[in-house]
């Protein structure tokens, strides 16, 4: 089986995976007009390339948060990862590492921080964290994961409550009972209303707001990232409350439908951040050139989140591993076909917005 884009891992997992997984993973809320969006934005997204001038070195590395990455796409929080392969997230990190890019744990993973930590790259190790009801289990997740040497808490705000997806509805979708939350499992007495299907939604504190900010920043010194924000307004919020980033996300649009694409709103959270703070997207980047026009529009970094279940549901770390690679590969080709030596030459003037 010769994998030469993205598209190829994801018609591998969908052969592979079972219909019921497919759907878990490949699933939007509602019409999924949202999750449709994110990719179908892209399309309406045009590049200048500027040309002659001399591409023959191009440098795809970058900074984010103060470490060096060899290229600007990190590994989105996606739970559950196990369901693809056994290597689940012990196999998405390694990749990571082997990559040197960013890898984000999901609260909730299949294997526990301390596992995810050891195999994890020290340079770009993010935690994505639900604040949870009972806060003292959050408050010990945070210190637990200060402790292990995590550099950045990634905080998820669209999810005060899950998204209706009908597909896992139809399928009766559940976590299977082999799989544990392993971050949560030091807290099983505590956490006595898990709901029936395994995903753990119905902990999650959806009274969270604004004012908890600064609790979360008296627990702990890591650098704090809103993941979530989706306009202007809200960004403003973030940088007035002094967090260090903001991803801009629909949850692969597994959240509120009926959101524009993210690609859509970037430029909006761009402007109103003014650089104060880095601002990262994720959402429907499946090709080296939807990286560089999320760049272009003023994106620090992107990540992904379903494309990584493809990679390992076709060889675990090694299939991750080969996503990435062909990923680099086409931003690299992107970079230099626009005439872009390094990452400091993509600018606003690469791209342009037609209408959909
Ligand atoms: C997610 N996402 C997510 N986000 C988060 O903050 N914590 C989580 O545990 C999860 N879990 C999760 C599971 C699955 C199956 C999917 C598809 C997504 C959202 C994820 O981080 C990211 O925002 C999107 O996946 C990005 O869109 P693409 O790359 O999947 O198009």
């Amino acid at each position: 089986m010769s994998m030469i884009c993205l598209a190829d891992f994801e018609a591998f997992a969908k052969r592979r995976l079972s219909t019921a997984v497919w759907d878990f993973y490949a699933g939007g809320a509602d019409d999924c007009e949202s999750r449709d969006r994110n990719l179908l934005a892209f399309k309406r997204i045009y590049l200048r390339p500027r040309l002659l001038r001399d591409v023959s070195m191009v440098d795809t590395s970058t900074i984010i948060q103060g470490s060096a990455l060899s290229f600007p796409v990190g590994i989105a929080p996606t739970g559950f990862q196990s369901l693809a392969c056994p290597d689940g997230e012990i196999g998405s990190a390694k990749a990571a590492k082997a990559m040197n890019i960013c890898y984000v744990t999901s609260t909730l993973a299949t294997y526990s921080v301390e596992e995810i930590a050891a195999v994890s790259t020290s340079a770009c190790n993010w935690f994505q964290l639900y604040v949870f009801k009972k806060r003292v289990i959050t408050e010990q997740l945070v210190k637990r994961v200060n402790s292990l040497g995590y550099k950045s808490l990634v905080v998820t705000v669209d999810l005060p409550f899950i998204g209706k997806r009908r597909q896992d509805i139809l399928n009766h979708f559940k976590i299977p009972t082999h799989l544990t939350l392993k971050n949560l499992e030091a807290f099983k007495n505590d956490l006595d209303s898990l709901d029936k299907s395994g995903l753990c939604t119905d902990i999650i504190d959806p009274s969270f707001s604004w004012k908890d900010i600064q609790w979360l920043q008296s627990l702990t010194d890591l650098p704090i990232i809103l993941k979530g924000i989706l306009t202007r307004e809200d960004a403003e919020l973030a940088v007035r409350h002094g967090v260090q980033g903001i991803i801009v996300s629909n949850h692969g649009g597994r959240q509120l439908d009926g959101v524009h694409a993210t690609i859509e709103v970037l430029s909006e959270v761009v402007e109103a951040v003014k650089g104060r703070i880095e601002v990262y997207m994720d959402g429907g980047i499946r090709r080296g050139t939807d990286v560089l026009k999320a760049l272009a529009i003023g994106a620090k970094c992107v990540f992904i989140g379903r494309p990584i279940i493809w990679g390992l549901a076709y060889k675990g770390e090694e299939g991750v591993k080969d996503l990435l690679q062909i990923l680099k590969a086409e931003f690299h080709t992107a970079m230099a076909l626009s005439g872009c030596k390094s990452i400091s030459e993509i600018d606003r003037s690469l791209v342009q917005v037609a209408k959909l």
